[in-house]
C-alpha cells in the first residue's frame, strides 16, 4: 500500500463540493426563524421615527390592554434592572431601550411581546411616544461645529461629540520627508457608509428554564463565545448556565458581530414571563439600526519624488461613529487596523490622525467584509496612488512597481510597524495586466478618445492583515485573540471536528474536514464539522474579518497534528517496531526498514479504543488552541476596463480580472467562490449603494427598493487567476485569509477606472457611488463630486 491521493479523498487542494449545500438546496437549512420552542412567545420592537429628541413620555397602556400581549418593555424598565444600557465592544454605552433621549432614527423605544409577531407589532404602534425634537447631527463636521448639540449628554464629562483623538505613525520624519519633495499629492474622500445586509436579518430565540437556571440563546451570532461572555456580564447570570447556540447563518459579513438591543430585551423577556422569545428582526429594522460600516472622510497626501518614488504617506481622517461608538474592533486600536494602510508599498515613513465622533446616525464600524476598516484604508490608498501617478504623468502600473515592496525584503516592516509576511507582488501585477492586456487596452483608449468615447482602467493592488490576533497585540475588551480546535477520532476512523470560529456561508464544514484529510489521510467526507454550540465547541472568538483560515484554519492543522503523534505510538505498538522506526506517508505509517509493513490511520483509530499499549490513556481525541504568530497577508491584484457614456454618466464595466495571492488554497472552488462575491460586493459599493441621510437624519436607505442589491443581472463578468501562490511562512498549512479581499481591494479599481476614462476634465474625485448623475456631473461641470450627507431629501 502507498500514500492516499489527497485529491481523491478531499485533502488540500481539492476542489471538493461543499457539503452544506446539500441541506441548504434542498432547504432543509436550520437558521434562527426556523427554530420553534413550545410556549414560544414572540417579540417586536418599537424603534424612534426621529433622529434626535427627548422623550417627554411614554405611554403603554393601550398596548397592555390588547388581548394577547404578554409584555411591554421601556427604557425605564430596564433601568429598573441595570439593563437600560449596556457596554459596547469599543469601552462605550449603547441605550437597549431609550430612557432619556433617542439618538438616532430606528433607534429601540420599547418592546413588545406576544401571542404571535403581528399582535406584537399592532401593540407597538398602541405605544404613545410625545418626543420633544432636537436638531440632529448627521456628519462630523457638523458634530464639531461651535454651538452643536451634545448628542451624549448622557455621559459624564462628555462636552462636545469628540469621541478620541487618535494617532499612529513618525510626526516629525513625515513632515522631515515631506519637506525634501519633490511633488506633493493630495485627495479628499469620502467612503461612505454602507451595511453588511445579509439577506438573513438579526434574531434571537431566549428560552429561560426556571427549573434548571439555563439559559439557551438561539441566535444569529458570528462569535457565540463572546456572546456567551457579553450575556454573562451584561445579564449578570452565571457563565456556565448559559448556551448560546447559533444554528445556520444566513450570510454575516460582520453584521452579526456586535451585541444588540433585540438580543438583550428577547433574554430579559424570556427571564421574566419563564417562556422562549422569539424576535426576528425585519429587513428595515436590519438597514436602519444594526451595524454599518466605513463613513469616513479623507485628507490624504503623498510626498513624491519626480522620479515616482513614494517619500511619506499624510493621513487625516474624520469617522463618523454614529450615536454610540460600538466598533467590533482589537481594543487596542481606535480606528481598527486601518493604519495597515500602504503595507504593500515600500515607503520608509508615514502618519496618520484620526478623529471619531458622534453623529445622529445608527452606531457603526462594523468590519463589514473587512478586517477592521482595512477596507477603507485600500480604498483611500489605491485612490491616492492613482492620483499620485496622474500628478507624476506616470504609468499606474510603473508607478506602483517602483513602489511595491520586492520579494525578497519580508518580512516587511510597512510604515505603520505591521510586519508583513510574504508575497510576490510585481509577479501578481504582472500577470493582471497580461490578462487584461494593458498595452493594447491603452492603445484602443487613445483611439477611442479620438472618436468621443471614454475608455478607462482602473487598478488596485493591496495587501491587507488577517488573522487577528497574535494575543499580543490583539484582544476585545481584554479577552485575548486566539482560536481553537477540537478532534474526536472515533474507533471506526470516523470523526468530528469543533472550532471556536463560526461559518455563515463560507464553507467551513467543507474546508475544516479538508485540513483534517491532509494532516490525517481521514477522507474528507469522513469527518463532520460542527460549529456554533458553545456548550460543545472549544472557546473561539469566532469568524469576522477573514480570521477564520489564519487562526481556527491552523488549529485544526495542529489539532490533527496531535492525533496524528498518539496515532504514531498507536502505530508503533501495532507494528511492534520502536516510534522512531515508524514513518508517515498520507494514511498510513509503516515501518522504514520494511515499507509493505504498515498500518492505517483507521487501524490506529481502532486499537486506540481497543488495543492500546499499557499505560496509554484510552482514546484518540484532542483540542488545540492557536495563537498565531503574526497576521498572514494576501496580496492581490484587481484590475477593470470601463466605458462611460459622457452623454448620462452610465459605465459599463468592459473586463474585470483578479489574481489573488492567498498562499495555499485549501479549496480552490469555495476560494473563487469568496472571490467572486467579494467582487460583487465591491461592484455594489462603487456602482448603486448607499445608505446616507437628509438634514434632518432621516435614513435614505432603509429598504431595498433605495439600498440596492446588485442581481446577476448587473454584476458584471470576472476573469480569476490563481498562478502565484505566497505560502504564508507561519501558518501551518501555509493559507492565508482570502475571504474579505476582494470587497477590500475591489473598489478602488472600480473607481480608479472610471476616474481614468474621465482623466481629462481634471476632475480629482467622485464619490461612491459612482451614480451617472454624478459621474454626468463631473463631466458636464467639470468639478469633484461629493457624496456626503446631507443629501436633499428627494434625492
Ligand atoms: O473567516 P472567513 O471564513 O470569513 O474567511 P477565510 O478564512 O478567508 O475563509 C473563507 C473560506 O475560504 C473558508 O471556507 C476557507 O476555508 C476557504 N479558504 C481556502 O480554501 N483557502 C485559503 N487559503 C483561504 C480560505
Amino acid at each position: 500500500m502507498t500514500a492516499l491521493d489527497e485529491i481523491k479523498i478531499g485533502g488540500l487542494g481539492a476542489s471538493r463540493r461543499r457539503v452544506e449545500d446539500n441541506r441548504f438546496i434542498r432547504g432543509k437549512g436550520n437558521y434562527t426563524d426556523d427554530v420553534v420552542l413550545p410556549g414560544m412567545l414572540h417579540m417586536e420592537i418599537l424603534r424612534s421615527p426621529l433622529a434626535h429628541a427627548r422623550i417627554v413620555s411614554i405611554d403603554a397602556s393601550r398596548a397592555w390592554q390588547i388581548p394577547g400581549v404578554h409584555l411591554v418593555l421601556t427604557g425605564e424598565m430596564m433601568a429598573t434592572r441595570n439593563l437600560a444600557w449596556m457596554p459596547t465592544l469599543s469601552y462605550d454605552t449603547q441605550a437597549v431601550l431609550a430612557t432619556d433621549k433617542v439618538r438616532f432614527q430606528g433607534q429601540e423605544v420599547a418592546c413588545v411581546v406576544a401571542d404571535d409577531p403581528y399582535i406584537a407589532k399592532d401593540a407597538c404602534e398602541a405605544i404613545d411616544v410625545e418626543y420633544e425634537p432636537l436638531p440632529p447631527i448627521v456628519n462630523p463636521e457638523q458634530a464639531v461645529a461651535e454651538g452643536a448639540p451634545v448628542i451624549r449628554d448622557d455621559k459624564e464629562g462628555q462636552a462636545g461629540n469628540v469621541i478620541y483623538n487618535w494617532e499612529v505613525g513618525d510626526a516629525a520624519g513625515t513632515e522631515r520627508a515631506f519637506a525634501q519633495a519633490d511633488r506633493v499629492s493630495r485627495l479628499r474622500l469620502h467612503y461612505p457608509r454602507s451595511h453588511p445586509s445579509p439577506i438573513e436579518c438579526c434574531g434571537s430565540i431566549a428560552d429561560f428554564n426556571r427549573a434548571t437556571s439555563k439559559l439557551t440563546v438561539y441566535m444569529t451570532t458570528q462569535a457565540p463565545h463572546i456572546i456567551r461572555a457579553a450575556v454573562a456580564l451584561v445579564a449578570e447570570l452565571p457563565e456556565h448556565m448559559i448556551r448560546i447556540i447559533s444554528p445556520d447563518i444566513g450570510g454575516g459579513f460582520g453584521n452579526k458581530v456586535p451585541v444588540y438591543p433585540g438580543y438583550v430585551c428577547s433574554i430579559l423577556a424570556s427571564i421574566l414571563l419563564e417562556r422562549p422569545v422569539k424576535w426576528i428582526e425585519d429587513k428595515t429594522g436590519n438597514l436602519i439600526s444594526t451595524g454599518y460600516a466605513r463613513d469616513i472622510y479623507l485628507d490624504g497626501e503623498l510626498a513624491l519624488r519626480d522620479d515616482g518614488k513614494i517619500l511619506a504617506v499624510r493621513m487625516n481622517v474624520d469617522s463618523d461613529h454614529g450615536a454610540f461608538y460600538s466598533d467590533a474592533q482589537p481594543s487596542k486600536f481606535k480606528i481598527g487596523l486601518l493604519h495597515s494602510t500602504f503595507a504593500c508599498y515600500d515607503i520608509p515613513v508615514g502618519h496618520i490622525t484620526a478623529r471619531g465622533t458622534y453623529t445622529n446616525k445608527a452606531p457603526g464600524g462594523v468590519a463589514y467584509r473587512c478586517s477592521f476598516r482595512v477596507t477603507e484604508a485600500m480604498f483611500f490608498q489605491e485612490r491616492m496612488v492613482q492620483a499620485a501617478a496622474q500628478d507624476l504623468g506616470m504609468d499606474q502600473a510603473e508607478f506602483r512597481r517602483i513602489n511595491l515592496v520586492k520579494d525578497d525584503e519580508f518580512p516587511f516592516r510597512t510604515p505603520f510597524g505591521f510586519l508583513t509576511d510574504s508575497g510576490q507582488y510585481a509577479k501578481c501585477l504582472d500577470v493582471g495586466l497580461k490578462a487584461i492586456g494593458y498595452e493594447d487596452f491603452r492603445r484602443q483608449q487613445a483611439e477611442a478618445k479620438a472618436r468621443g468615447r471614454l475608455l478607462g482602467l482602473g487598478i488596485s493592488t493591496m495587501t491587507e492583515p488577517l488573522g487577528a490576533g497574535n494575543s499580543r497585540e490583539y484582544d476585545i475588551l481584554g479577552i485575548k485573540m486566539f482560536d481553537s480546535a477540537e478532534l474526536k477520532v472515533h474507533m471506526t476512523g470516523k470523526a468530528i471536528l469543533r472550532t471556536g470560529a463560526k461559518t455563515q456561508g463560507q464553507g467551513h464544514e467543507t474546508t475544516w474536514a479538508q485540513i483534517v484529510a491532509h494532516e490525517l489521510g481521514i477522507p474528507a467526507e469522513d469527518v463532520v464539522v460542527e460549529e456554533g454550540d458553545t456548550d460543545t465547541a472549544p472557546f473561539g472568538m469566532g469568524t469576522y474579518a477573514s480570521r477564520s483560515t489564519p487562526v481556527a484554519g491552523a488549529a485544526v492543522a495542529m489539532v490533527s497534528r496531535k492525533i496524528r503523534a498518539k496515532a504514531r505510538r498507536l502505530a508503533a505498538h501495532l507494528l511492534e517496531v520502536s516510534e522512531e522506526d515508524v514513518e508517515w506517508e498520507l494514511g498510513r505509517f509503516y515501518v522504514r526498514s520494511a515499507p509493505d509493513r504498515g498500518v492505517t490511520i483507521t487501524e490506529c483509530a481502532m486499537a486506540a479504543y481497543s488495543n492500546m499499549p499499557d499505560g496509554m490513556e484510552p482514546g484518540l481525541e484532542n483540542t488545540a488552541y492557536y495563537d498565531p504568530p503574526n497576521l498572514t497577508w494576501p496580496f492581490a491584484v484587481y484590475i477593470v476596463t470601463v466605458e462611460v457614456d459622457p452623454e448620462t454618466g452610465v459605465w459599463d464595466v468592459l473586463n474585470m480580472v483578479a489574481v489573488d495571492d492567498c498562499g495555499v488554497r485549501i479549496n480552490p472552488m469555495i476560494v473563487e467562490g469568496q472571490i467572486m462575491g467579494g467582487l460583487t460586493e465591491a461592484y455594489a459599493m462603487a456602482n448603486m449603494q448607499f445608505i446616507t441621510f437628509d438634514d434632518e437624519g432621516n435614513c435614505v436607505g432603509s429598504n431595498y427598493m433605495d439600498y440596492l442589491l446588485p442581481t446577476a443581472w448587473e454584476t458584471p463578468g470576472y476573469e480569476l487567476h490563481s498562478e502565484v501562490v505566497t505560502p504564508s511562512p507561519h501558518h501551518p498549512i501555509g493559507a492565508k485569509g482570502v475571504g474579505e479581499c476582494a470587497a477590500v481591494g475591489g473598489p478602488a479599481a472600480f473607481v480608479n477606472a472610471v476616474m481614468d476614462a474621465i482623466a481629462d476634465t481634471g476632475v480629482r474625485n467622485i464619490d461612491m457611488p459612482l451614480l451617472p448623475d454624478r459621474v454626468w456631473e463631473a463631466i458636464t461641470k467639470r468639478h469633484d463630486v461629493s457624496g456626503a450627507p446631507p443629501v436633499r431629501a428627494d434625492d
